[in-house]
């Protein structure tokens, strides 16, 4: 399973691409605004500090406005992706960029018709958002697991992308269900490795060895 940062912080995600481990970036437009600063001139530094696909929404939700600014952000960097509403202009837009070799990501999906909807219309990517599905008294990850399904059943190429992820839990879980990828906020991605007993089992080592009073080098 790929992991993304779900972040607008070029400082965090520069830090966390050090890693190695970051596999894309998301963003949003409560991210950008959050950030604040010059939105295109922020998506062309996070494009370059990070060589996977970089999401950036469009702020207009009707077709003709979609199109003009999903190509002006995808003219910045070649690992942009267009992040478009799961409307019907959103995804007449899909289907037009799609034409075009533009890859786009399909946000705001909360049932699995508007998944097969999506795919349908040749999305790149799918985000169903499993923590505002929880916060509502579903089952996120029921939805993530019913995507599969049907995108393996009928042979869809989209991406199942878990967005609104909140805990480690919702990881492991969409991993389970079998997501292509997940975003995660900074803190989240940076907890990742993080177990008491890692840590505690590392001091010991240590000591162990410094006890020892041998080197390796
Ligand atoms: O990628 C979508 C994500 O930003 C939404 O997360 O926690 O605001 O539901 P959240």
């Amino acid at each position: 399973m790929k992991l993304f940062v779900d972040s607008a912080d070029l400082h965090e995600l520069r830090a966390l691409a050090d890693t190695g481990l970051v596999d894309g970036v998301t963003t949003n437009r409560s991210l950008i605004a959050k950030q604040g600063g010059v939105f295109l001139d922020t998506l062309a530094a996070i494009c370059a500090a990070v060589e996977g696909p970089v999401s950036a929404e469009v702020a207009s939700t009707a077709y003709a406005g979609m199109m003009a600014e999903g190509e002006r952000l995808a003219a910045i960097a070649a690992n942009v992706v267009v992040k478009l509403p799961l409307t019907w202009d959103g995804l007449k837009a899909t289907q037009s960029f799609a034409g075009r070799g533009i890859r786009t990501n399909v946000t705001l999906c909360f049932t699995a018709v508007q998944a097969l909807m999506a795919a349908k219309a040749g999305a790149t990517f799918i985000s169903p958002f499993v923590g505002r599905i929880d916060d509502h008294g579903g089952r996120g990850m029921e939805l993530i697991a019913d995507i599969r399904a049907i995108y393996d059943q009928y042979g869809f190429p989209t991406e199942i992308l878990a967005a609104s992820i909140r805990t480690e839990t919702h990881v492991k879980d969409a991993a389970l269900a079998g997501a292509d990828c997940a975003t995660l906020p900074p803190k989240l991605f940076q907890g990742l490795l993080t177990h008491p007993l890692t840590e505690r089992g590392l001091r010991q080592f240590l000591d162990d060895w410094s006890g020892s009073g041998q080197t390796i080098l």
